[in-house]
């Protein structure tokens, strides 16, 4: 199996993501670890103890981030994640306590220890992985790559230009994009893709376990915002859960390899990550953009997985 470290912000989508890969035979998870984003670092953490409470899973270590982004003030998502995070899922108690180390100690020395490197999937903002790369840069060599989700080459959703985890820590990104990692990027114009129905809800909740029933919960939070929302989308976008789609059966998917940067100083563009497509820079690529995904074969392999509990 491949050896991950999943740094995420549950989070409605977050959460989907986790249940999508927590009892996935083909990755091996070292820890789960949380950053601040789409509701405070507390609750955060709060919800991820939660969800792998109740997704059978506390053998995974679970560790909180940064409180907050490299040098700006933090901004949340909570109109659409809600007060908790959640939306109105309520989590099991956790039963297990976040780990001693913060994210970032707890990431060095997974990687340190590890023989293998080790592939950082980030669903959140990219503070922690940032903080990683220039803390512990010795460690760089260690890392296989870092298989996110944010940005996109066609606009934004938290601006015209910019995607919510890019724009809520820019100068981390950047940090990220120019670290020399091998980079994966599933973006908005990918997972505007990926969408979940309505009548695909149902099938999930009748998959009848209490995983399947908390997604359903979560989905009939999430789907109307994105029904409702500007870009009138016939169903709820599933950006995290990309990621671990990615991971688990990259044929769903066309790509391809771009040099990619994030502004951080413009006018109307901050938090965009600008994608050289034609190669006018002359840039060596240092990102593979995923494109396309197969729709169905995505939601299949979601109902497949959730089914696992
Ligand atoms: C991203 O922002 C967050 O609100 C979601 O969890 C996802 O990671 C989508 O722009
Ligand atoms: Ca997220």
């Amino acid at each position: 199996p491949t050896p991950i470290i999943f740094d995420c912000d549950p989070g409605l989508d977050d959460a989907i993501a986790l249940a999508m890969a927590l009892h996935s035979p083909e990755l091996d998870i070292k820890a789960v670890t949380t950053s601040a984003g789409n509701q405070t670092p507390e609750k955060t953490l709060h919800n991820a103890l939660g969800l792998l409470t109740l997704m059978q899973r506390t053998d995974i270590p679970v560790a909180g981030g940064a409180h907050q982004p490299l040098m700006r003030k933090l901004m949340i998502a909570d109109h659409v994640h809600g007060e908790t995070g959640m939306g109105t899922t309520k989590l099991p108690t956790a039963t297990i306590q976040p780990h001693p180390l913060n994210a970032v100690e707890l990431m060095a020395k997974i990687l340190r220890e590890s023989d293998t490197p080790i592939t950082l999937v980030v669903t959140g903002p990219m503070t922690n992985a940032a903080l990683l790369l220039s803390q512990y840069s010795e460690l760089k060599a260690k890392i296989s790559r870092i298989v996110f989700m944010g940005g996109g080459i066609d606009g934004g959703n938290a601006t015209p230009a910019a995607e919510f985890n890019i724009i809520v820590d820019p100068e981390a990104a950047e940090i990220v994009m120019q670290s020399g990692v091998p980079l994966v990027m599933a973006g908005l114009n990918m997972t505007h893709q990926a969408l979940v129905m309505a009548d695909e809800v149902e099938q999930i909740r009748a998959i009848n376990n209490p995983v399947a029933k908390a997604v359903a919960e979560m989905l009939d939070f999430y789907l109307p915002l994105y029904l409702s929302g500007p870009r009138k989308l016939p169903g709820a976008a599933m950006h995290d859960p990309c990621v671990v789609a990615w991971l688990l059966k990259p044929e769903l998917f066309t790509s391809a390899h771009y040099w990619v940067g994030v502004e951080t100083q413009g006018k109307y563009t901050t938090g965009m990550t600008v994608a050289d497509v034609y190669n006018l820079t002359g840039n060596t690529p240092n990102t593979e953009v995923l494109l396309n995904v197969d729709r169905e074969g995505f939601v299949k392999l979601l109902m497949e997985r959730v089914s696992l509990y």
